[in-house]
């Protein structure tokens, strides 16, 4: 593994290892074992739209590793006023020992690894979550145990979190429901692959997606860079939340997740999100070891 830029280029392999690795690192932080693996490594964070989970926990988890972490506002770089992500990735080559980049078009992630000649781990794009799905398979694998005859249900929008989750899931062997409105299906391409596998639903039915469910999932209805549908997005997926009332057709000890930010009263209930913290936050938790863990193989 060179990079991580989605999360079709890991074998299923890959992603055992990084989740025992992250579980390692989790194990050593909780017991006071300093792990400084990567230390005198600088890690360059460019960031083109918001972020909480993913700035914090990588720049916390390089300095835990002994390294550094650099913040790059993209609207504050040349790369925002128009130089070539091949230029960009060339030039920060010289000086740093990977880059981690939240952007909107997954081309631009794919850009700067080919033009490089260091790591280039993706951060979020329109298209993708990689290292979203890796702590969420991590926490699912914590909570549940393992993936045999796991089945998890997303609901909601088709969107980065869909596809990545749509790939981690089956790859990791559980089946995956996805219920979603007409219109806002996940990656066209993805949901072939998943239909191939004989491991994907999907439809507009929420009881059906939901029914004996182990994993409930769900994401914001309007994404980041999508503020002006809003309100058309708030018309379309009024029915599409995790409330109570779902909650009751899937399996009794089912977990829930969220990727945060989340809006209570849309994709899910204050009720429900409360009831489920203790999961969802140690999964905001899991994005830290779980980042350690790929920047570990990545960049040591
Ligand atoms: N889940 C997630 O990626 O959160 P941030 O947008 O806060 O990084
Ligand atoms: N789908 C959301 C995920 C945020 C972590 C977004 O792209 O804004």
């Amino acid at each position: 593994m060179k990079h991580l830029l989605k999360l079709q280029d890991l074998s299923a392999k890959e992603i055992t290892d990084i989740l025992n690795l992250a579980d390692q690192l989790k194990f050593e932080r909780k017991h006071g074992i300093d792990h400084p693996r990567l230390k005198g490594k600088t890690l360059g964070m460019i960031f083109t739209k918001a972020s909480t989970r993913t700035r914090v926990s990588f720049e916390v988890g390089m300095y835990q590793l002994g390294g550094n972490a650099l913040f790059l506002s993209g609207s504050e770089m040349q790369i925002g006023r128009g130089e070539p992500a091949e230029d960009t990735a060339r030039v920060l080559s010289k000086y740093l020992d990977g880059i981690m980049i939240r952007t909107f078009d997954q081309a631009e992630v794919e850009k700067l690894a080919a033009f490089g000649t260091i790591p280039v781990i993706n951060g979020l794009t329109d298209y993708c979550h990689p290292c979203q799905v890796l702590a969420d398979l991590m926490t699912i694998r914590e909570f549940l145990g393992s993936f045999r005859d796991k089945k998890v249900c997303f609901v909601g929008d088709g969107n980065n979190m869909a596809n990545s989750l749509i790939v981690g899931c089956i790859k990791m062997g559980m089946d995956i429901a996805i219920a979603c409105p007409k219109g806002y299906e996940p990656d066209a391409e993805l949901v072939k692959w998943g239909y191939e596998q004989g491991k994907l639903t999907m439809t507009e039915d929420l009881k059906a997606a939901a029914e004996n469910a182990d994993v409930m999932y769900t994401d914001v209805w309007a994404s980041m860079g999508q503020e002006g549908e809003a309100q058309i997005r708030r018309a379309k997926f009024e029915k599409f939340t995790i409330d109570r009332d779902l909650m009751s057709v899937a399996k009794k000890n089912a977990i829930v997740l969220h990727c945060l930010p989340a809006h209570r009263g849309e994709e899910i209930s204050a009720e429900v999100l409360e009831a489920h913290a203790k999961e969802i936050f140690e999964q905001a938790e899991n994005r830290l070891h779980a980042q350690k863990a790929v920047m570990v193989r990545l960049m040591e």
